[in-house]
């Protein structure tokens, strides 16, 4: 089956990126990328490529060569699915916050909704792929929804779990590691795998195209996820250890990362990780497994998520301690806000949790970040609901330059890893603060003897 017509549901970090990728390497399929959100889809519609709502390093660039040749963006979503062959459902998959499982399984009823929207309107045998990361065992249900129409129509569900990095989302999509496609051992699973396939062939290597069964497909992804986000905690358990013990956690990383069984990447010891994945899909793991009765199974990677609140939690309290156990009233300035540097996106971040612990501590927050506007930083800490909004207003503040964010402040918090925060000026930042002048450094990334050469009282994460 040859697919000329392609619709995503979801037009988010995962949805928007990946079929800007795949309209603009398949010229020969129409890509409709559809939303709810109105404002979200007028915005990767605005007529200045600079404007569309997701900030990712060379997208505006591919979304202007694509959109309106064959790729669209639009808020029709009956008509979206009904021309398209192939619907991949790339919607947000939430920890759920109410009713049973609440705090951990993750919310599947935007899922849910597709698949009712899917079989509502199709009138033609579809190809739908689950693009969104979902608990194993998920396409079951999808396809007892399709499967209960009693139009006639055939569907086929494949699972092709998105392991783009956000940040680096281009590159990662144009050379992935890997493509997972699970479906179904039916000849017509094998033929909606392929067709599958036939997209990625494009610009992938067929080497590189895994093709499983749906289960392994959708287990992989949550597995993925729960082993990188162990080895940061496994990292930043050890920075704890380093700072009583004298050793330095940059050093024990390169020493155990050239060891070609562990290797280099994801050793960053750090404040701490967030983004939108990595806390909600161990929950979710933690979650199926406790519902199998595995409880050893869930306590082990439970303790993944536990390690990194621990991790905010003690960078904030050493700030306290360290500026004389209070911060009432004292400015502090935080650098980032982002999850991690070349994004927008500011889910799960680090400085929302240091931040509230701090607002609780009295201290008065002003932030700069490359990417992130005041209006989110207020949203992010008001969705803690800690306090009232008028109260949080009043105790963070956001700056577009940084030196104003940092003047008159006792100290600097480097909560993101942005580049651009090693190359500023900071004998000028140093001269315009309080003294003694703190910076703590939750990313390793400025230079320690620099920073304590100026003045400074520099405390890094592990050493
Ligand atoms: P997102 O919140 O940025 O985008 C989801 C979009 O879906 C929203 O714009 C929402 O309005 C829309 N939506 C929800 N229900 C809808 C419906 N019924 N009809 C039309 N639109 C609807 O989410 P995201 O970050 O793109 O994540 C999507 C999925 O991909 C999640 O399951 C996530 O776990 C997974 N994932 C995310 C990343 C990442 O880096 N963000 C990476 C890999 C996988
Ligand atoms: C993650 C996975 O990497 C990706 O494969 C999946 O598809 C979605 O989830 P993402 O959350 O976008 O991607 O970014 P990632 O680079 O994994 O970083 C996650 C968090 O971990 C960030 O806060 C980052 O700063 C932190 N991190 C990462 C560390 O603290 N140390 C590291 O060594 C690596």
């Amino acid at each position: 089956m040859k697919i000329t017509k392609i619709c995503c549901i979801g037009a988010g970090y995962v949805g928007g990126p990946t079929m800007a990728i795949i309209a603009q390497k398949c010229p020969q399929i129409q890509v409709t990328v559809v939303d709810l959100n109105e404002e979200r889809i007028a915005t990767w519609n605005d007529e200045d490529v600079n404007n569309i709502p997701i900030y990712e390093p060379g997208l505006s660039e591919i979304v202007k060569e694509a959109r309106g040749r064959n790729l669209f963006f639009s808020t029709e979503v009956d008509k979206a699915i009904d021309e398209a062959e192939m619907i991949f459902i790339s919607v947000n998959t939430p920890t759920k916050t109410y009713g049973k499982g609440k705090g951990m399984a993750a919310d599947l009823k935007y899922i849910e909704l597709c698949a009712r929207q899917i079989a509502r309107v199709s009138t033609s045998n579809k190809i739908v792929v689950e693009k969104s990361t979902l608990p194993v065992r998920t396409a079951e249900a999808i396809k007892s929804i399709l499967d209960n129409t009693g139009n006639g129509v055939k569907f086929q569900i494949l699972s092709n779990p998105e392991f783009l990095a956000e940040g680096t989302a281009v590159q990662d999509l144009l050379h992935p590691d890997r493509i997972l496609i699970g479906g179904d051992t039916t000849e017509e699973g094998q033929k909606a795998i392929q067709a599958l396939v036939d997209v990625y062939a494009n610009w992938v290597a067929v080497g590189k195209i895994l093709t499983t069964n749906v289960w392994s497909s959708e287990l992989s992804k949550l597995t993925a996820n729960a082993f990188l986000a162990q080895r940061i905690s496994s990292i930043n358990a050890m920075s704890e250890l380093c700072e009583k013990t004298g050793a330095d956690v940059n050093e024990v990383a390169r020493a155990i990362g050239m060891d070609s069984r562990i290797g280099p990447k994801f050793l960053k010891a750090s404040v701490g990780f967030g983004g939108s994945c990595f806390q909600k899909d161990i929950l979710n793991l933690v979650y199926i497994a406790k519902s199998y009765g595995l409880n050893e199974v869930a306590d082990y990677w439970e303790q993944v998520i536990i390690m990194n609140d621990h991790q905010k939690r003690r960078f904030s309290s050493n700030i306290v301690k360290t500026l004389y156990n209070t911060v009432s009233d004292k400015k502090i300035a935080f650098l980032g806000w982002a999850f991690k540097k070349d994004t927008n996106d500011t889910r799960e971040s680090a400085a929302i949790y240091v931040a509230d612990d701090l607002i609780n501590e009295n201290a008065k927050i002003a932030v700069y970040d490359p990417k992130v506007s005041y209006k989110k930083v207020l949203a992010d800490l008001d969705y803690l609901q800690t306090r009232t909004a008028d109260k949080n207003a009043e105790s963070i503040v956001s700056f577009e330059n940084p030196y104003k964010a940092c003047e008159g402040a006792h100290a600097v918090a480097i909560l993101t890893e942005w580049d651009e925060f090693v190359t500023y000026d900071w004998q000028k930042i140093y001269d315009a603060m309080q003294k003694p002048a703190f910076v703590f450094d939750g990313r390793n990334i400025l230079n320690a003897a620099e920073l304590e050469k100026i003045g400074f009282v520099y405390q890094a994460i592990g050493s």
